[in-house]
Parts: C-alpha cells; sequence; structure tokens
C-alpha cells in the first residue's frame, strides 16, 4: 500500500472506538458499516489541529466551501462548475435529503428508490411519513445490475408520487449511470414533474474507466430543480467530522436549503476538514482510489479461490463489494452466518430491501490483508 495511507494494522485500527469498531465484540473482523481503515489525510488533520489551536469552535461558517468543491467538481467530477452560492453545509447527507423531502413532498407522499440501495433511504423516509415507492435495479445472468426505465416511469407516473431519490454512484451495486441514462431519468421526470434529489456522494471514488456524470452537468431542464448531495465524508473517509453538501439548481432549490439552515448545521471543524480534502488531499483521494482498485481485483481472485458459490462483480466506484450469496444456501441473510460461523462482520443484504435477501456488503476499504482475512473467516463459516 501507498505509505500515505498507513498500514492498517489491526493493533491500531482496535484502539479506534468508532461504531465500526465498538460494535462487536473483538474477535469479529469488522467490514460492514462504509468506513475506511486507513490513516487520514495529513492535510485534514492540519485543519482540525488549526480549529483547535484558533479555539475556532462555534456555529458553522461554510467560508470557502462552495469555491473549494466548485474547483473539485472542476478538476475531478466531468468538468461540472457548480456555483459557489448554491453549494450549502449540511451535517449529512440523510439529514440533508429528509429535510429537502419533507420540504418538497406532502405527508404521505411517495418517494421512488432504486433497490437494492443504502438502507437509511428506506429508515429516512419512514421516519418522514413518507412512502417508499420501489423501481427494483435491474439484474442480468452476468450479476450485473442496471436501471429498469420501464419500471422507473410506471412508478413515477403513479399517483402521489412526489420525488425520485436517485443514488450515484450507486451503493450498494458501484454502479456508475451514464449520461445517456440520466438524460432519460430527466425527461421521465421532467414529464411527470417530479423533482430528483441525486445522492453523489461516492463521486469522488470512481474508479479507473468509468466517469461520474454529475446530474447537474445535464443540459436539461430538470436540473433546475434537481438537488445534489455531496460530502467529503466517503471519498475523504471523515464522517465523524459532520460536514456534508448540499448543490441547489437554481435560487428555489437554494431557498429550501436557506429555510432550513437552523436544521442542517454542520461542525463548523467538518468545514475547514471537507475544504482541506477538495483543496489539499487529492494525492490522498487518489492513493486511496488506486488501493480500492487493487482490492476490488484481489478480491475477484480470492472469492474464486475460497469462495467460488459467491459471485460478484467489479463496480465502477467506491470501496464497498456486493456479494451474491445465494449460492451458498445461507439463507436470506448471509452476513448473519458469517458474523455467527466466521466471527467476520459484512451488512446485512436484506438491509438493502427485497432484491437484497441471499446478498451480503464486504467493506474493502482496507488493505490487502485484512481482505485476505475476511474472505478466510467468510470461508471458514461456510465450511463449518
Ligand atoms: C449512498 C450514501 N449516502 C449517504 C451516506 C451517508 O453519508 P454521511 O452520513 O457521511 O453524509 C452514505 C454512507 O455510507 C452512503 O453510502
Amino acid at each position: 500500500m501507498d505509505p500515505i495511507l498507513g498500514d492498517c494494522s489491526l493493533a491500531r485500527l482496535r484502539a479506534r472506538t468508532s461504531y465500526k469498531w465498538r460494535t462487536y465484540p473483538p474477535d469479529v473482523l469488522p467490514a460492514f458499516v462504509a468506513e475506511m481503515d486507513f490513516d487520514p489525510a495529513e492535510p485534514i488533520k492540519d485543519a482540525v489541529r488549526a480549529v483547535l489551536a484558533a479555539g475556532d469552535l462555534g456555529y458553522p461558517h461554510k467560508g470557502s466551501l462552495g469555491d473549494s468543491f466548485a474547483e473539485f467538481a472542476a478538476d475531478r467530477l466531468g468538468g461540472w462548475s457548480p456555483d459557489p452560492d448554491l453549494v450549502f453545509a449540511i451535517p449529512d447527507v440523510m439529514t440533508g435529503i429528509s429535510e429537502v423531502i419533507r420540504a418538497i413532498t406532502p405527508p404521505d407522499g411517495g418517494v421512488v428508490i432504486n433497490p437494492p440501495v443504502y438502507p437509511p433511504f428506506f429508515v429516512s423516509l419512514e421516519l418522514a411519513g413518507r412512502r417508499i415507492v420501489e423501481a427494483p435495479l435491474s439484474l442480468a445472468d452476468d450479476g450485473s445490475y442496471d436501471l429498469d426505465t420501464e419500471a422507473l416511469d410506471r412508478v413515477l407516473a403513479a399517483p402521489g408520487v412526489g420525488a425520485y431519490l436517485l443514488c450515484n454512484p450507486h451503493n450498494p451495486v458501484g454502479r456508475v449511470w451514464s449520461r445517456d441514462q440520466l438524460t432519460t431519468i430527466a425527461d421521465l421526470c421532467d414529464r411527470r414533474g417530479v423533482p430528483v434529489l441525486v445522492d453523489e456522494i461516492h463521486a469522488p471514488l470512481v474508479l479507473p474507466g468509468s466517469a461520474h456524470v454529475p446530474f447537474h452537468t445535464l443540459d436539461h431542464p430538470a436540473v433546475r430543480r434537481a438537488i445534489v448531495f455531496s460530502s467529503a465524508s466517503k471519498g475523504w473517509n471523515i464522517p465523524g467530522l459532520k460536514c456534508g453538501i448540499a448543490i441547489a439548481g437554481d435560487t428555489a432549490g437554494a431557498a429550501i436549503l436557506t429555510q432550513r439552515a437552523e436544521a442542517l448545521l454542520a461542525a463548523h471543524v467538518g468545514v475547514h476538514a471537507s475544504v482541506a480534502a477538495f483543496r489539499h488531499a487529492r494525492p490522498w483521494l487518489d492513493a486511496v482510489v488506486a488501493q480500492i482498485d487493487a482490492n476490488t481485483r484481489l478480491l475477484t481472485g480470492l472469492l474464486a479461490e475460497h469462495l467460488p458459490g459467491v459471485r460478484y462483480r467489479r463496480p465502477q466506484a467506491s470501496f464497498l463489494a456486493w456479494l451474491d450469496c445465494r449460492e451458498l444456501d445461507l439463507g436470506d441473510d448471509p452476513a448473519a452466518e458469517f458474523r455467527a460461523r466466521g466471527r467476520v462482520a459484512l451488512s446485512s443484504g436484506p438491509e438493502f430491501g427485497r432484491p437484497g435477501l441471499g446478498f451480503a456488503r464486504l467493506n474493502i476499504g482496507t488493505s490487502p490483508e485484512l481482505i485476505t482475512e475476511a474472505v478466510r473467516r467468510m470461508a471458514a463459516a461456510v465450511a463449518r
């Protein structure tokens, strides 16, 4: 591994007290929640230290968050140049999505999502009292997922549907949607009068060979109503610093976010850390992307050797491996079996919706050694 990422030694990782490292007993190897194991980027540590040294621990001001994100987007996210005035600091992506959903849909309004998908999408919509309307991704025989635009159009036309929550890159299947697909989505939503919210949090982690298309770079009328969510929290592994980003498509979207400013307070230290990430920690991000890319190849080989019954397609983005374990006969929730019998904790497929039955999600944002150990434990679980 690039020394910039540290060594992911288990002794040091077990000293961490975050959710990943404290949820299960020490004999369980955690590979579930989307936290990576790498050492933080130095520019981010410097930014946090500077905030502390200055006693700068008050309420957040977005400062140069908008400009730094726009610079990063122009350079790394498909030449996108968001207007910094339309970029807002939020505490985290799900709080931002939840507030905007409450603002733009009536109680009991329908919100479309594409399972299998990030479990908090279900939870937030339920807590907001909105109806979940599913347009599942299609799954081909070769294990590849795609958007089912016919199913999408059908549900967008259903009565009372007030928003579409799109995940791009998609967690957990790792797809990045093409410009053509996004244009089709924009057409369908425009025709049905449904605004699009796009969660682009994994975009900084697109892997070599694929390109992220920011929704706001489409030349389409639907873009103005679309609110996009991003963050440095996944790409640079700083979810504990509580700062995400919402990007409005026009002043009406900006007004929705401005009105809810009190409900959307980021951590000021997170704002500074994010600016440092976007401006000064791109070499760290490059090292992470290269490592994840290598890890996807490693995992392909390890599964072929030790768990040939598991199907895995290398993703186009991010560090989450979506594993089809249905051939292993471990039931609907293979992660429960891997945990109980193999002492390795993956995310449970069923939490991602009905299409997740028989699947599990493995976090490969770590060292080759720990991935090898995770697969060894999974294989041991199956052997028993
Ligand atoms: C698709 C997606 N959205 C949102 C989040 C939440 O991110 P955060 O709480 O750091 O804003 C995650 C975290 O894994 C995610 O995968």
